[in-house]
């Protein structure tokens, strides 16, 4: 796909009625939106050509006209598609080029496309049909990457590892029930997903310039044949609104937070020191010079991506705040920062779903892990509280005790001995060692959302189930 930028004098053949001559080279160059706009290709011809057989149905142009345009959008849809199209810069955007070869390729009934309508209700219809589109696939991506989750969970029910607050070790849980919390974050993504859809399903077409048209349109026409649930109820907000690019940003955003938590989780556990997962060959890297090394770099790179797609929601988020109404160029430069954060979305999501299920999960280190730092401390307290009557702060602190000796001792818990702990409190009975495995722990936490197995595979069978 060539850029021809040829016959800068010649006044611009789409708007160049009142001007005497084209444009400085720099006004092209700041102006010029096709180097990045004819991503939008299939969205400006799929609405053109609602657009033109709305305007026929109306018997705003003739049927005749309607089908030599919609004849001649669909060889350009060829043609752009087969790399034979040559983009002009000095043709500024996607809607002057595709509307220059039309008017090759069809001669003056070209002209009668552009009635009832403005490249500012254009840009905005291109725009919004690209980002729901995106929308969508980034919801079936999120049902991907919750379904490699949930098999992960399944697989892991009964897995101990240590959970941690602070990074350190707090309290036995199950990988599956770790698993689950990405399902729910993962989830409520995907839920702000399908929020965003029904936000933006409104067709902007018809809104014009800004203030709507005098030609007797047919604004519900469009919408229903362009997939949209109705069309938008203000022309000024219509053309001026971005509302729709800046919600993808947002959910790009808080759904890149979750995955770099997630990659940044993957890294740590893959050191040799915890040795948690082994990453498979397919998504890690060697050291050129240290052979022993294998590196996390596809969840580094997660990680930094959520870097780029935040420095976009705040680009536009600064490009659009303090715009009057209704547009203003400034909006033309909505489109590089979508386009860039959804492909470092759509990386990131692909990336860590192979990383989740091609990941080994070594269960004897999480095991190993998860029983020392005294992880069942709280369990010993528990129990002083259940079966010896203490109040839990009393078993916080005769709690705290044992865990000290054990530390002195550099023992577990569980290897203290009965008479080291009666010598403690003399409540204690040698049931206690029932509940200071990490096993019991785990398996006696049944509150609702809680990391007992039982519990987590209740939680799996919900989220099989919600889909
Ligand atoms: N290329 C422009 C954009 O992306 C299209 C709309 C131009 N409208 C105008 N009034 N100059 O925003």
């Amino acid at each position: 796909m060539a850029e021809s930028n040829t016959d800068t004098k010649s006044s611009n053949q789409m708007w160049g009625g009142r001007f005497a001559s084209g444009p400085d080279a720099i006004m092209e160059e700041i102006n010029a939106s096709i180097g990045f706009d004819k991503k939008l290709f299939a969205q400006d011809i799929r609405g053109s050509v609602a657009h033109a057989t709305m305007l026929a149905h109306q018997g705003i142009i003739s049927s005749d006209d309607k089908d030599k345009i919609v004849h001649g959008l669909n060889t350009i849809l060829s043609e752009i598609e087969s790399g034979n199209f040559e983009f002009s810069r000095r043709l500024e955007d996607i809607h002057m080029n595709i509307e220059a070869r039309l008017a090759t390729l069809i001669g003056p009934a070209a002209g009668r496309l552009h009635t009832a309508r403005s490249r500012n209700d254009q840009v905005a219809l291109d725009f919004r049909l690209w980002v729901k589109e995106e929308l969508q696939k980034t919801e079936r991506m999120l049902t991907g990457l919750i379904a490699a989750f949930l098999d992960r969970a399944e697989e892991h029910a009964e897995s101990v590892m240590p959970g941690f607050t602070h990074l350190q070790t707090a309290q036995p849980v199950t990988f599956g029930h770790h698993c689950m919390a990405y399902v729910e974050m993962f989830g409520r993504d995907r839920s702000r997903v399908r929020h965003a859809i029904e936000h933006l399903d409104e067709s902007p077409i018809g809104a014009a310039a800004l203030a709507g048209t005098g030609y007797p349109i047919d604004r519900h026409m469009t919408a229903k044949a362009l997939g949209f649930r109705e069309p938008t109820r203000n022309s000024i907000d219509t053309v001026s609104d971005r509302d729709f690019a800046i919600e993808f940003l947002s959910i790009a955003a808080i759904a890149g937070m979750h995955l770099s938590r997630l990659a940044e989780e993957i890294v740590i556990w893959s050191t040799p020191q915890f040795g948690f997962v082994r990453l498979s060959d397919a998504f890690s890297t060697g050291s050129s010079i240290m052979p022993q090394k294998k590196n996390p770099d596809a969840a580094e790179l997660v990680r930094a991506k959520t870097g780029r797609i935040n420095g976009s929601l705040v680009a536009l988020l600064t490009i659009m705040k303090g715009l009057p109404l209704a547009y203003s160029k400034d909006m033309q430069e909505d489109k590089e920062q979508v386009f860039d954060a959804a492909e470092s979305l759509e990386l990131a999501i692909a990336a860590m779903t192979g990383m989740v299920r091609d990941m080994t999960v070594n269960t004897a280190r999480m095991k190993a892990a998860a029983g020392s730092g005294f992880s069942t401390a709280t369990d010993l307290a528990d129990w002083l509280v259940r079966e010896a009557g203490l109040p839990f702060r009393d078993a916080h602190h005769v709690t705290g005790r044992a865990v000290a000796l054990a530390e002195s001792k550099g023992c577990d818990l569980a290897e203290l001995s009965l008479p080291d702990l009666q010598a403690i409190h003399s409540a204690i009975t040698d049931k206690v060692y029932d509940v200071l495995t990490v096993e019991a722990s785990v398996a006696s936490r049944k509150s609702f959302g809680g990391t007992a197995p039982s519990e987590v595979r209740k939680q799996i069978a919900f989220w099989r189930a919600r889909n």
